[in-house]
């Protein structure tokens, strides 16, 4: 992905239109001691801490860096419990940036996910939708209902040249209305910037015909907001009607096709929080009653007041092209840099982050064997840095316990907003080159420890073999004893 900014030279690089003026010193530690870390923590990177983490890629939840408004904002927080004015001026902020009049705040995303399913989905509901995101899939399955992916053709693809991987299939979604009939779909789901199949937006152009299709039916249309900035931009930048619009238009269009708007600020604007907007009295109402039970007053929902304020200005922030674009411009320029060391990666470069093939990667390694999980493993005992698994161990057994081989089998390194270097960057795509070279020393693993629900964030592993100390040691080989 080109950046705006050009070089005289001529390198295509992304630049950062930002100063860094807060910073946290990070540790490189050892591969001995990142050896040590990982197996201490179930070869599950979500059990690591950040003193043995050097890049933490895990993910862009709440980890984009605030910017000095954000922060001088949070000084100004009204600490009423009711009729707090920092809640109003998030909810100011929502009608102006998301075009919706009422608000209902919530924790985080999937506390909008719970009281949404929570609301609508009957036990026996079917909920369509572009592709699922795990906790909106395990608060679905919880209130008794299930899910149909109708994702468009090719949308699997890892290398692909469609720039709207997160379409929806319009006639699968036709065909899914009259098997199941309109009074067993709860609602149908669109998920901006679709997540788990590599942060692929889907167009203004599919979402029109998502609605048009809905109303045929008299059917809800619920948007997940969480990543609307860079799908917005993703617009722009891919869908020819939309290269001149401001980002404010195209955000205003696609809410406007939603009844329901939902959104985690972890992701959308600051550290915390999330929030359900809608324009209809009536599903607000229904929603409601669910606030206070399980969030919160109508006017905090669970989000401290300072963190209500930070939402407020970093949504205002999501209409600044330079903000937004940033996160996708060097997850553009480390898939194009990986790609050309002949490393599988998600194309084109959605959004989020740089999404790895790990099915390609570690191809000797059995799906059962968790190829994604283990790549996570092995590229932090190679690096330091903490990237995610997105595959079948991110997916839950089906209701015979049968193991279910994910669809896509990814690792993915997350690019919050605004907070890691161009160098840093570098280091990652040469550690993961040498990784590549050296990936048939990956093994694979399986659970010691396997929670029930979610089980990929709290599950232990233990790796097949010995392989996580071979790797060590070649590392160490290659690289030196000390670093
Ligand atoms: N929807 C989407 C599209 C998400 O990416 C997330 C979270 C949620 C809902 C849930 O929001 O975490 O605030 O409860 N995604 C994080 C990630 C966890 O790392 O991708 P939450």
């Amino acid at each position: 992905m080109k950046n705006e900014i050009k070089f005289w030279g001529g390198e295509e690089l992304p630049l950062e239109l930002h100063k860094v003026r807060v910073v946290q010193k990070l540790h490189l530690v050892p591969v001995e001691r990142r050896l040590e870390a990982i197996a201490a923590g179930g070869f599950n990177t979500f059990k690591l801490s950040t003193p043995d983490v050097f890049l933490d890629m895990l993910t862009d939840s709440g980890t984009n860096a605030m910017s000095d408004d954000q922060l001088s904002a949070m000084f100004r927080a009204d600490d009423a419990y009711a009729g707090s004015q920092s809640f109003e001026r998030l909810h100011g902020a929502v009608r102006e940036v998301l075009g919706k009049e009422l608000l209902l705040p919530v924790h985080q995303g999937r506390a909008a996910e719970h009281i949404i399913c929570r609301t609508f989905v009957r036990p026996g509901d079917v909920v369509p939708m572009n592709y699922h995101f795990t906790t909106f899939y395990a608060h679905a399955v919880e209130q008794g209902g299930g899910i149909e992916e109708l994702l468009c053709d090719g949308a699997l693809d890892i290398h692909s040249e469609n720039p709207f991987k997160g379409n929806m299939d319009i006639a699968k979604l036709e065909e899914c209305i009259a098997r199941n009939g309109a009074g067993k779909i709860a609602f149908v789901r669109m998920e901006a910037s679709t997540n788990l199949i590599g942060g692929q937006p889907f167009s203004m152009a599919n979402l029109r015909e998502v609605r048009r299709v809905a109303d045929r039916h008299g059917l809800m249309l619920v948007l997940d907001a969480s990543l609307i900035g860079e799908n917005a931009y993703l617009i722009k930048k891919r869908e020819p009607e939309w290269h001149d619009a401001q980002i404010r238009a195209i955000l205003h269009e696609m809410t406007s096709m939603a009844d329901i708007v939902y959104f985690s600020a972890r992701k959308l604007s600051s550290s915390r929080g999330g929030g359900i907007c809608t324009d209809n009295k009536d599903l607000y109402l229904k929603m409601e009653v669910l606030v206070p039970l399980f969030e919160g007053f109508l006017t905090y929902g669970g989000i401290s007041t300072r963190e209500m304020e930070a939402m407020a200005v970093g949504l205002f922030e999501t209409l600044d092209e330079t903000a937004i674009s940033q996160s996708p411009q060097f997850i553009g320029y480390m898939v194009g840099e990986l790609m050309q060391r002949g490393i599988p990666c998600v194309t084109p470069a959605g959004v989020l982050g740089c999404h790895v093939d790990a099915r390609e990667f570690c191809s000797h390694i059995a799906p059962e064997q968790y190829p994604a999980g283990a790549l996570a493993a092995a590229f932090y005992i190679a690096s330091g840095v903490r990237g995610m698994e997105r595959g079948t161990l991110s997916n839950a057994r089906d209701t015979e316990g049968r193991e279910v081989p994910a669809d896509v089998e990814l690792l993915r390194l997350a690019i919050p907003r605004r907070v890691l270097t161009l160098s840093q960057i570098r280091y990652a795509i040469d550690r993961l080159a040498w990784l590549w070279e050296n990936r048939s020393l990956i093994g694979g693993l399986r659970f010691t420890y396997e929670p029930a629900v979610l089980r990929f964030f709290m599950g232990s592993l233990e790796p097949v073999g010995d392989w996580p100390h071979r790797l060590a040691r070649r590392f160490r080989e290659d690289f030196g004893e000390s670093l």
